[in-house]
């Protein structure tokens, strides 16, 4: 928790959709340090900002749902202003003001300009405008919310790909790196902290480039600060992930072993469609090469069910790229139509939503299934396991993460929090590793 300022104001943040979100939160409370403390509880906020997805319709949804719950604050409080950042505010824009129920706007690129707008006389201060050039790489995030041990690091921002379903071209605006120099200073300094494992974010890593350094490179200069920082990264674009990386990340111990990487369905049909740019064949070459780079990774996964004209066949197609890889994991969603994306203008969402539904929860058995058989093969073996925190079902336990970037779980013994402890595993889940510390 940050220390009180005096006269400081109270700041609520909410936040929703990816991880990218929540490193923006953290920047949106440094903006905003020397007049706002953060507070847990919405009922004595001065002001609440929600941070808010596009992704899918009901995610939408949910958030304006959550808006009015919020409003009803005012009653109270009616001096309490309530302002919608993030990417419904991208898309959105001023329409938002017409809910009634929301006093400021500002998009993703344009929190530096928070100050500002807090200080507008305007009845609708707005800032939505998109940059091309904008990182906030010399803005230091207040992490309000950390178990002190991981911590995230945004290292691009936007994204150039368009694939025709997906609304964040729009909302987040054009691809643009951080510099390296600054990245690596700030995991230096969260080393120095105390963090023993950082996350590298953006909506696509390893189109990272900066001045001739390329996402390999950075992760590289990333593995050499201490062999005891963890170095993790979200999300990959299969087209964009190279044989350079994986070397790298094979020859590292503190680079760990997991790749999520996005295949959205298993029918080249589709895949095209979904201007994808890769075959399921392309696809299955990459897995082919993580294995032999790396036979220990975890690769998970997003798929997508029921996207435009897609049929039985495309959907068993899906099925089998599943069992074929063997996902350790994977995010499932019904296509969810959205105004403005290229599917939105040249496409009909043509599946049921019955058929959707049906289709995603055949896509959902059998992850269930495929990451149960994953973690029954865990079952035996010894993992290094770094420290996260004490578990949320016992307090005699802890819980932590392997390299694979599955949870473990194990009785506490005399361990504490950041450290690294060899488990061996005794039972899972099909969602938890459970084991033992080994002494050694
Ligand atoms: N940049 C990342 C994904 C960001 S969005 C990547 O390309 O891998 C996270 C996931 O949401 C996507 O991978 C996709 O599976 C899902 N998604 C995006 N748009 C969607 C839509 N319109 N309907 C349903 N799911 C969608
Ligand atoms: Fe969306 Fe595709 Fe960009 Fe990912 S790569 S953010 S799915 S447009
Ligand atoms: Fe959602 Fe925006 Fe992230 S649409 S998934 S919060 S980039």
């Amino acid at each position: 928790m940050l220390k009180q300022l005096e006269n400081s104001k109270n700041l609520y943040i909410e936040t929703y959709g990816c991880q990218m979100n929540f490193s923006d939160s953290e920047i949106v409370v440094s903006v905003l340090k020397d007049e706002y403390i953060v507070v847990e509880q919405p009922q004595n906020a001065d002001l609440i900002l929600i941070n808010t997805c596009s992704i899918r319709e009901n995610a939408e949804q949910r958030v304006l749902k959550r808006l009015s719950e919020l409003n009803t604050l005012k009653k109270k409080n009616p001096q309490l202003r309530i302002g919608m950042i993030g990417c419904m505010a991208e898309r959105m824009k001023d329409d938002l003001f017409k809910t009634g129920k929301v006093d400021l706007v500002v998009g993703p690129d344009a929190y530096r300009d928070f100050p500002a707008i807090l200080n507008e006389t305007s009845d609708f201060p707005i800032n939505v405008l998109l940059s091309e050039i904008e990182t906030y790489d010399d803005i230091e995030p207040v992490r309000y919310d950390t178990n002190g041990i991981s911590a995230f690091i945004s290292i691009m921002r936007g994204c150039n790909n368009f694939c025709a379903y997906c609304v964040v071209p729009y909302t987040r605006g054009r691809e643009r790196s951080r510099n390296p120099e600054t990245i690596l200073a700030e995991a230096e300094k969260l080393f120095a902290d105390g963090y023993r494992e950082i996350t590298f974010l953006g909506q696509n890593v390893n189109s990272f480039h900066y001045d001739g350094v390329n996402f390999a490179n950075l992760m590289e200069a990333a593995s050499k600060i201490n062999p005891l920082l963890r170095i993790r990264f979200a999300t990959s674009h299969p087209k964009d992930l190279s044989d350079e990386l994986l070397a790298v990340m094979a020859r590292y111990n503190n680079i760990c072993k997991s790749i999520h990487l996005p295949a959205q369905s298993g029918s080249d049909k589709i895949l095209q469609l979904m201007n994808r740019k890769y075959t399921r064949a392309g696809y299955l070459n990459r897995i082919a090469h993580i294995r032999k780079y790396m036979p220990d990774c975890a690769i998970s996964t997003d798929l997508i069910a029921g996207f435009s004209t897609e049929t039985e066949d495309d959907h068993a197609e899906t099925l089998s790229l599943m069992q074929t890889v063997e996902f350790d994991y994977a995010f499932m969603f019904k296509y969810s139509l959205r105004e403005g994306t290229a599917a939105w203008k040249n496409m009909t969402d043509d599946v049921p939503e019955s058929v959707k539904t049906q289709r995603l929860e055949e896509i959902i058995a059998l992850q269930q299934e495929l990451s149960h058989r994953s973690n029954k093969a865990d079952v035996g073996k010894q993992f290094e396991v770094l420290i996260e925190g004490t578990s949320k079902r016992s307090p005699a336990h802890f819980y932590g993460r392997n390299s694979q970037n599955k949870v473990v779980v194990f009785p506490k013994g005399d361990r504490k929090i950041g450290e690294y402890v060899t488990i061996q595993i005794k039972k899972c889940t099909s969602a938890t590793l459970m084991g033992e510390v080994v002494n050694s």
